[in-house]
């Protein structure tokens, strides 16, 4: 079954079925998120977890974040602090991730976790995806649909170049955001272990409290250790003009459109231009250019999670 690749804009009882009957026996579905495009396959079964591992070549000791419709089906598996609750009723359904402690009994399999004493919880948005999750008993373990340290998909075609027919995938549109969500530990005070479109600011204001941006020296997140996003060609940051022969790729009106011009956003917005971040990386490795220049991007707001991923992406 799992050799089925389907790209198909509504989820039909047809194509809904199949989906769960995969998910139901250890298989994986390709699915589309708010964020980015995630491999799903069953939390609590090892055999499904290990073939997530597997294929997307990823290092054991990266935990997996772990998908549930609601905060009471996450109930069985984690603690919730009292800033959970807040953030929970302000944010989610949303593009943002909780590192909890796992309850001891908990059916997360120990693969999903990397063995670790605490879980990565996410309640997401997407219509399709939220509908499949209140078909199954089970939550879904879902990094995003790469092979580790590629660029994240966010249309279904960018997941199927990368896993090709082994992968059913489910076509839910180009991801609304663009970017993986924000990633907030509240395992021993509150930090920010990967920005987002969801900015400290705007979690302050919920917890009220201050919010650092932890950057991980420890392992605190496996994931942010590994040269992540990359395209596959040598990126450089914040330049004035492009060099020869490279992408260029800009925001707002300033630089003069050219073939080469990439404009993430001409009305300098980040929000778009984070959406747009990605798919560019991907069609500019596609046109085979041997090098990429990049403007200053703000780094205020989605601008701050705009320059981290840019920052992986060009890390050597
Ligand atoms: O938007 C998203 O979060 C997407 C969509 C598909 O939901 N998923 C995603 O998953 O970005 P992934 O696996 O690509 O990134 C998960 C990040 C990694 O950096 C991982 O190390 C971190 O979350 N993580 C997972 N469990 C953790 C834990 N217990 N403690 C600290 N970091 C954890
Ligand atoms: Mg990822």
């Amino acid at each position: 079954m799992t050799n089925i690749y389907s790209n198909i804009k509504k989820l039909n009882s047809k194509i809904q079925f199949k989906v769960i009957h995969l998910l139901k026996n250890d298989g994986l579905v390709a699915l589309p998120t708010e964020t980015v495009y995630g491999l799903a396959g069953n939390a609590y079964s090892r055999k499904a977890v290990n073939k997530i591992f597997k294929i997307k070549n990823r290092p054991r000791i990266n935990p997996i974040i772990v998908h549930y419709s609601s905060f009471k089906d996450a109930s069985k598996d984690v603690f919730f602090p009292k800033e959970f609750l807040r953030l929970y009723r302000s944010f989610c359904p949303g593009p943002i991730t909780f590192i909890l402690k796992k309850k001891k009994y908990s059916n997360l399999n120990k693969l999903t976790t990397a063995g670790l004493e605490s879980v990565a919880i996410r309640f997401p948005k997407h219509k399709v995806l939220r509908k499949i999750l209140n078909k199954i008993n089970f939550p879904l373990a879902m990094p995003s649909a790469n092979k580790s340290g590629k660029v994240s998909p966010t249309c279904a075609e960018h997941v199927s170049n990368q896993f090709g027919k082994k992968i059913m995938v489910i076509d839910g549109g180009n991801s609304k955001v663009g970017l993986e969500s924000t990633v907030v530990d509240l395992t021993s005070g509150i930090s920010i272990l990967r920005p987002g479109i969801i900015n400290s600011s705007q979690i302050q204001k919920i917890v009220g409290k201050k919010i650092i941006y932890k950057k991980s020296k420890k392992i605190r997140s496996p994931g942010n250790l590994i040269n992540h996003y990359s395209p596959g060609i040598p990126i450089k940051l914040n330049v004035k003009k492009a060099e020869k022969n490279s992408a260029f790729i800009t925001i707002g009106k300033k630089f003069k459109k050219n073939k080469d011009v990439y404009n993430l956003s001409e009305k300098s917005n980040l929000e778009e231009a984070a959406k747009n971040l990605y798919k560019t990386l991907i069609t500019i490795k596609k046109k085979k250019y041997k090098k990429i220049s990049v403007v200053k991007i703000p780094n205020i707001g989605v601008g701050i999670a705009i320059n981290d991923r840019l920052k992986r992406a060009a890390a050597k």
